[in-house]
């Protein structure tokens, strides 16, 4: 397998289209904070998000709708704060750009400043489109993110797979070239069928990261809490663990209960 890559001091939305150009897949995962941006960053991750997810697998709420827009910021400037190479891109929360597009605009221009973040993502295609546009006029770089849309998803009752029907793969291929032709730069596609994806793909110059949207997409995304095992009954088809977090961590943490119970730590080099 051919794994040519060209070096990326700092990636850019330019770096990405690149990649497309290239043919070179372009990795994405999540990151909530300093330390595990800092590990995520100097793998050579190339897109850092600050997703939404934060809702889900940093303050436990069962869906993303809860998150503000303060906290994003939070999340954002941790892990701009970690950064060197990847760009990061951040999610504006539900509520806070469906309404109008003044807010939107204002919404996104708060992330960038207070943050210090490189670019935003936002849900939905059509339904969006002025506030798009005003956050692209004002020179802030958009992600799209179509198929299953976290943020509304007591829309569609259901996490299962999106755009099975033709409606609603046809709208899903017009969305996805509105959303190129108003300037996004890069578009998410959730847990669609991988033949409609590559369709996507390969019907748009702007880059296509899937999740859960199968391998000819020109990249992909997950959840770093998934992808390391931290999180456990989350177990969809799509979701590859690299490692059993949740596992080692807790085995380190009772070893150290164990440790402090039995008198063992700290030793006597462990002390002053
Ligand atoms: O919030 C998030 O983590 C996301 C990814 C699942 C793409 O939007």
């Amino acid at each position: 397998m051919s794994t040519a890559k060209k070096e990326y001091k700092r990636v850019t939305v330019k770096s990405l289209v690149d990649m497309k150009k290239n043919g070179e897949k372009i990795s994405m995962l999540t990151a909530y904070d300093y330390s595990m941006a800092k590990i995520v960053d100097a793998a050579n991750v190339d897109v850092i998000l600050v997703g939404d997810s934060a809702s889900n697998v940093m303050a436990g709420h069962e869906t993303t709708l809860p998150i503000t827009l303060d906290q994003m910021i939070y999340h954002a400037s941790s892990v701009i704060r970690a950064v060197n190479r990847a760009l990061v891109v951040v999610d504006i929360p539900f509520g806070s750009y469906q309404s109008d597009p003044k807010e939107a605009l204002r919404s996104a221009i708060r992330i960038m400043k207070e943050s210090g973040a490189h670019a935003v993502k936002v849900e939905g295609g059509q339904e969006i489109k002025e506030s798009v546009k005003r956050i692209l006029n004002a020179g802030i770089p958009v992600m799209g993110h179509l198929g299953l849309t976290p943020q509304s998803i007591y829309k569609f009752g259901t996490y299962t797979v999106r755009a099975k029907e033709v409606d609603e793969a046809d709208k899903l291929i017009e969305d996805a070239k509105l959303l190129e032709k108003m300037g996004c730069f890069a578009i998410v596609l959730e847990k669609i069928p991988a033949k409609l994806a590559k369709e996507v793909a390969e019907s748009v110059s702007i880059p296509i990261i899937g999740i859960g949207a199968g391998n000819g997409v020109d990249g992909q995304v997950l959840v770093i809490h998934d992808l390391l095992g931290i999180t456990q009954e989350f177990n969809p088809r799509f979701l590859r663990r690299y490692l059993n977090l949740f596992e080692e961590m807790g085995n380190a943490i009772s070893k150290y209960v164990d440790d402090v119970k039995t008198k063992d730590f700290p030793s006597d080099e462990e002390q002053y």
